[in-house]
Order: C-alpha cells, then structure tokens, then sequence
C-alpha cells in the first residue's frame, strides 16, 4: 500500500469545516484506489496566536518539510491583524518551502451558475499561474516618522530575474500541455514604471524559448474588464503576486462561486513539500454554522493527489465534483440548501463507488 504523508492545517473559520469533507474524500479515494494518507494535523491558527503569542511554533517549518505535501484550509480572523497572521503562518510556508507557482485552476463546470449572460461550460476554462513569492508582497519598506505631519509609508515591490524567468517559464510549459497553448501576460507596464517593463521583457525573452505557444498581453485593468466580457479567451494567464491574487478571486467569481475553487502552491523542483488549499479565506460571516462550500478544499485535495502521483483517484474526485455540481446536494453559495458535509459525503460516496464521467 502506497502511504502519503500529509500535513494537515485546517486553520481559521471556515477552514476547521471544510478541510474535515476535504479528509473525507481523499480517504474515500485512497480505499478505492490503493494508497493511505498518513495525516499530522496542526492547529497552527489565530486561535493558538491567541493563547501563545505565535501563529505556528518556532520549528514550525521543519516539522512541515518531513510531509510529501501540506493540506490546509483557511488563516486569518478578526482579533487578529491579518499581517500578523498571514505573515506568521501562510506566507513563511510558500517562501520557505519555495512554492513560487501558484496554481489556480478557473474553469464554468456543468451545473455552476455564472453570473454571465449567455455562458455555458466549455466558455470558462483557464489556469491563473501566480507568482507566490516576492513582488508586491514583500517586506522591504517601512513606516517613518510616524505620528508626525511628515509621517509616510514605503514598500517595494521586488522582481528579481530568477522570480521572474521561472514563474513565466512555467506557464508556458504548462500551456504547453493544454489544448489551445497560450499565455498571457499581466501586465500594468504603462503605470508602473520599473518593474512591469521588467516583467514585459522577461516576457518577451520566455514567449522567444517557446516558439509554440501564443501570446498576448493586457494591463491588468482592462484584463479584469476581458475576464467578465471574454473569459473565452484566456487559456494560461501568468501574473505577478498581487495580479494574481486578484485574478484569482475574479476568475472564479465569473465561473460561478469563489467557494469551489482550489489552488495549488508548487514546488516544482521538489526539493521542498508543495501546499495545497482553497482560493477562499476563513469567511468569518458564515463560520460555525456548517455552511460553507466545501468544493474549493476537496478540489485542491485532487491536485495534491495529482501532485503526488495518484492521477487516477484525482480524475476521480474531479469527476465526482462535477456530478454534484450538477445534481445536487449544493451549498448556499450555489443556490442549494445543503450543508458542508452533506455536500462531502455526496462527493465521498461517489468517488468511493467510481463516479460516472460527467
Ligand atoms: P473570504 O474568502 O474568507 O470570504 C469572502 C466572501 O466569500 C465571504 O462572503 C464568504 O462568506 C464567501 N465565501 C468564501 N469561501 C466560501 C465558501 N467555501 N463557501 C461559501 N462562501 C464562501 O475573504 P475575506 O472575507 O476577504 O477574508 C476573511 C479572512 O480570511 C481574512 O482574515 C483574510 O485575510 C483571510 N484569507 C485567507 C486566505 C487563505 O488562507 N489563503 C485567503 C483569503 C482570505
Ligand atoms: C490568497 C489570499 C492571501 C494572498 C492573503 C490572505 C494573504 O488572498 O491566498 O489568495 O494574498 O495570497
Ligand atoms: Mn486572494
């Protein structure tokens, strides 16, 4: 029997309801298709900031490098600033382990309604690839004079060619894969006046590497204005960190709701664990009652099984996402009435009884 380890982080809010269905299918999937997970749950959160004085311990990352990958659910909770806990849990995790390709999968699936008129499934399907560790997120800057007339805030955004060249690099060798191979590019080169022209160039020199793949590039405003007016044209869209987060929230709110969609954050060279989570946040405004649209986790539990191998009970869980999402039982956020659980059961009991392909 093939065992994973997992580390498992269910987090804050909506994290601690949803990564329990996210469990449940992924053992439903390794009965089925012959693996085991070996699962060390953490209860790394606002709450243990709480009490301790710190998100996760001090060895923190070194217990996280023993697992072939990291499942977690949500961070971050009023009470607690989101800087602090953001930048005490979940981004130490993608820089330290180097999970610089940020996976996020944004397709209109049979059953999920957009808020677009005169959309069907087939119209949604694109992959934002988001840089994930440095641009706009970084730590260089400060505050100066604080309290004073002259008081003024800093911070840098840093594109380094390395950070640059391998995150575009990626995306083309992703989009080499798809269908339709082509990337393309956010940009803001026409306000930004340093970076973005950087970013256009490094670009340019990746788009000349791959003379397969198509290209095209937008600033990132009207790009947004493209998603909601022409989502059919985006195959492979590679992004800067902030591009990329707000892409990411956008994309699947056109493909119907933010609660279904997953996200994975890569390693590629695999020297370091990858994470696995959900696109959306701890959703404090419906935490507690049992609500939430487990989908984006149990999704992302099929890329960290894709991730490591088990590309069979992947396909799988996708396929059984995909006749939930058409028949039912469905969430609040997708007009249904059905809690998280029941929602994970119905995804569990196919995967476990091999899902028709929908
Ligand atoms: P959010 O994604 O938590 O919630 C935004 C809206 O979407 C809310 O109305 C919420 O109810 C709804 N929603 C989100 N997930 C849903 C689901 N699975 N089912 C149904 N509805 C869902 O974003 P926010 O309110 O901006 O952030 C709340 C907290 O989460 C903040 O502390 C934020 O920093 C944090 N956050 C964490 C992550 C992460 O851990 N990766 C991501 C985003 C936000
Ligand atoms: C995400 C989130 C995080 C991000 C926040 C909570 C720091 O929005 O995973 O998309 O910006 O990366
Ligand atoms: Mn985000």
């Amino acid at each position: 029997l093939r065992t994973h380890r997992i580390a498992v982080i269910p987090g804050d809010g909506i994290g601690r309801e949803v990564v329990p269905e996210g469990l449940r299918v992924l053992e439903a999937a390794g009965r089925r298709f012959g693996f085991t997970l070996a699962c060390t749950e953490y209860d790394w959160s606002c709450d243990r900031y709480l009490k301790t004085g710190a998100m996760m311990p001090e060895d923190g990352l070194d217990r996280l490098a023993e697992a072939d990958a990291i499942f977690l659910g949500a961070v971050g909770w009023p009470g607690v600033p989101d800087h602090v806990s953001l930048w005490g849990l979940l981004i130490p995790i993608r820089r330290g382990f180097d999970q610089y390709a940020n996976i996020r999968p944004c397709r209109l699936m049979p059953g999920a309604r957009t808020p677009l008129a005169g959309r069907a499934p087939g119209d949604i399907d694109f992959i934002v690839v988001r840089e994930n560790t440095e641009g706009e997120y970084s730590s260089s800057g400060g505050r100066m004079f604080a309290g004073t007339e002259r008081e003024f805030v800093t911070q840098q955004s840093v594109f380094t060619r390395i950070g640059c060249d391998r995150i575009i690099d990626y995306a083309f060798r992703l989009a080499m894969t798809r269908p339709r191979r082509k990337v393309t590019s956010a940009t803001k080169s026409n306000g930004i006046t340093f970076t973005m022209p950087y970013w256009d160039e490094r670009f340019a020199e990746a788009a000349k590497r791959h003379p397969g793949v198509a290209t095209d590039q937008f600033h990132i405003d009207i790009l947004c204005a493209h998603f909601v007016q022409h989502p059919d044209w985006f195959d492979v869209v590679v992004a800067s960190n902030l591009f990329g987060d707000i892409l990411s929230d956008l994309g699947p709110a056109v493909a119907g709701s933010i609660g279904i969609a997953p996200s994975a954050n890569i390693n590629p060279e695999r020297k370091h664990p990858s994470m696995f989570e959900p696109v959306h946040g701890s959703a404090p405004d419906i935490a507690g009652k049992g609500i939430a649209n487990p989908i984006g986790q149990i999704w992302s539990g099929a890329l960290m099984l894709e991730h490591l191998g088990e590309t069979a009970a992947a396909a799988a869980i996708v396929s059984a996402i995909e006749t939930v999402l058409e028949h039912g039982p469905r969430t609040r956020d997708l007009g249904g009435q059905a809690g998280s659980a029941e929602v994970g059961r119905a995804i569990a009991e196919l995967v476990a009884e091999g899902a028709p392909a929908a």
